[in-house]
């Protein structure tokens, strides 16, 4: 049976806008509709219809108005994007967004009929002190608070713990499989909505994809630098053709 997996590939600011016309073709031949590029705000038109998935990285927290540099959801849906990156902890790290403002962003997104693909993660010394469920509950908490559960189920969680983005760690499928499933339980048993997908990132590679594939109870894939090499090609032979 088809591989129904999702992949997300966040390019982040990684091409510059040559690179962006090379891998533009070398993408074209794909046809699958479960894979979603996520390019830098401004590439967004070159990658709407054509048949797979698109995302932008990060929307506003507010609709339209007098926020310079900003794009906002309805904005980005009315150029068909269909998903937006949430809560990465790059923007959480380096842009200061706090679990409130993501709050805000998914209200957005879903009001203009985009799918938020929200991102959670622990940090390597919430890891290490075994922390992780804990931290996560409160993001889920925190970002989905008052939230019907009608609308949560139109969300994808994204787990990706901070110590394993661009690092080349990630965690052990045992690790993966037990969070993944603590974060589908805690979304039904606080928010009373059935299981929502939940996506694996954080280095993820050709040297590890046959490992993670071994993982029963996730739903895809955020894959960052490896999506804008040659690699993202094998890696999608092995999800959805091995
Ligand atoms: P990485 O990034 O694959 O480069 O580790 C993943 C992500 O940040 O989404």
């Amino acid at each position: 049976m088809e591989n129904k997996k999702l992949v997300v590939a966040n390019l982040k600011m990684y091409l510059s806008t040559s690179d962006i016309a090379t891998y533009l073709k070398k993408i074209a031949p794909l046809e699958r509709q479960n894979v979603i590029f996520c390019p830098t705000s401004i590439y967004l038109p070159y990658f709407v219809g054509h048949g797979y998935g698109v995302g932008i990285q990060n929307v506003a927290a507010t609709e339209l108005g007098a926020y310079t540099g900003e794009v906002s959801a309805i904005q980005a849906a009315g150029l068909g994007v269909q998903y937006a990156i949430l809560g990465h902890s790059e923007r959480r790290q380096y842009f200061g967004e706090t679990n409130a403002q993501i709050h805000q962003k998914i209200i957005q997104c879903l009001r203009a009929k985009m799918t938020p693909i929200v991102c959670i993660g622990e940090t390597a010394e919430e890891y290490q002190k075994q922390q992780t469920k804990e931290v996560l509950k409160q993001q889920i908490i925190a970002c989905f608070r008052d939230l019907p559960a009608e609308a949560i189920s139109k969300v994808i969680i994204a787990y990706e713990p901070i110590w394993a983005i661009g690092t080349g760690k990630i965690p052990r499928n045992e690790e993966i499989t037990e969070i993944a499933s603590e974060i589908k339980h805690i979304v039904v048993e606080k928010f009373h909505c059935h299981m929502i997908p939940v996506l694996y990132g954080g280095s993820i590679k050709c040297s590890n994809i046959e490992q993670l594939e071994n993982i029963k109870n996730i739903d895809g894939y955020l894959i960052g630098k490896a999506s804008t090499t040659e690699e993202f090609f094998r890696l999608l032979e092995v999800v959805y053709y091995k």
